[in-house]
């Protein structure tokens, strides 16, 4: 059993709980996730190590709710107990010998784009951090990432802060006005990772994204977060979840995401019938 000794709201819909786990905490490094259990009849999740400390041994998931087990998880109170909590899973990033790179998170894909930006700019990279949310209040982490970062970028779609607009449009503009990067980071909705992959296409500047297919065993045994990369077949749970942006096929990844949303909506509507009994 592992105990949650910190949870913070960070938006009405984005939660952070640190979770102590010292195999996991000496082990961890940025890009890798965890898989969860909330209880003991629960599925499994995939959700990142946001960060990790040694010292105290807990490891910080930021995860937002968007389902059936992500509400049961947002119910869990500072002391209670997670039924397993797997890991460090997944390929580490691959930072070595980046010197200047934009770091470019949407939405809670912030929350996995953090640690990255954190070990760069601790590492001495130049980062120009990019971060979009639909509006002001589903803002994340921006006191973090002005900490890790050389330059900090905040979009919103409706312009309720910082540049109206996406972040791919302030990447643009940023390459255009001569920005040089060894490489772009792209971590968010698959929409969001392959515009930027287009934008930074034409400059062959380098675009690592991060995706997140459905993961069961998170072990490369199960086969169902195959991902196509330059034509062939990746488990993103062992392979990834980090790949070259220029070469994932975000089409069928967007297909395959959307392949159980009748059961995942039916599930949701379920877990809400259940927490509202136990309220009563
Ligand atoms: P459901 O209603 O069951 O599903 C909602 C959507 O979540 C689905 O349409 C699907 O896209 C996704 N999803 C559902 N089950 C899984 C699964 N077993 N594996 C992967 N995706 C699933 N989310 C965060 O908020 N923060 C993170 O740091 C984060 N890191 C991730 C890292 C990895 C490597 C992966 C693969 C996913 C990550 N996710 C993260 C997504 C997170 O796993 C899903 O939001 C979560 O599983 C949803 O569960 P649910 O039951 O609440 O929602
Ligand atoms: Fe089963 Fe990747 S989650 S192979
Ligand atoms: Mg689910």
């Amino acid at each position: 059993m592992y105990r949650i000794v910190k949870k913070r709201n960070l938006n009405p819909s984005v939660t952070l709980m640190s979770v102590k786990a010292p195999l996991v905490a000496a082990k961890a490094q940025p890009g890798q996730f965890i898989i969860l259990r909330a209880d003991e009849t629960g599925e499994r999740i995939p959700l990142t190590i946001a960060d990790y400390d040694c010292g105290s041994g807990t490891v910080t998931i930021i995860f937002q709710i968007v389902g059936a087990t992500t509400k049961l998880l947002s119910q869990k109170k500072e002391g209670d107990f997670l039924a397993d909590f797997v890991g460090p899973l997944g390929s580490a990033s691959h930072l070595e010998g980046l010197e200047k790179v934009a770091v470019v998170g949407g939405g809670v894909g912030c929350a996995i784009a953090y640690p990255t930006a954190k070990a760069l700019f601790h590492k001495g990279a130049q980062v120009d951090v990019i971060v979009g949310f639909r509006s002001k209040d589903l803002i994340i982490l921006e006191d973090e990432f002005k900490k890790a970062s050389t330059r900090y970028f905040c979009t919103t779609d409706d312009g309720s802060n910082g540049v109206k607009g996406f972040v791919s449009d302030v990447l643009k503009s940023l390459i255009e006005g001569g920005g040089k990067y060894d490489a772009v980071v792209a971590i968010g909705p698959l929409i969001m990772m392959k515009v930027v992959s287009e934008v930074t296409r034409p400059y062959q500047i380098k675009t690592v994204v991060s995706m997140n297919p459905i993961m069961i065993d998170g072990t490369g045994m199960c086969g169902g977060c195959r991902v196509t990369v330059g034509g062939e077949t990746k488990f993103a749970c062992v392979d990834g979840p980090e790949f070259d942006g220029h070469l994932v096929d975000f089409d069928e990844a967007m297909r395959r995401g959307k392949m159980y949303a009748e059961r995942e909506k039916e599930k949701l509507a379920e877990m809400n019938c259940r927490l509202m009994k136990g309220a009563r």
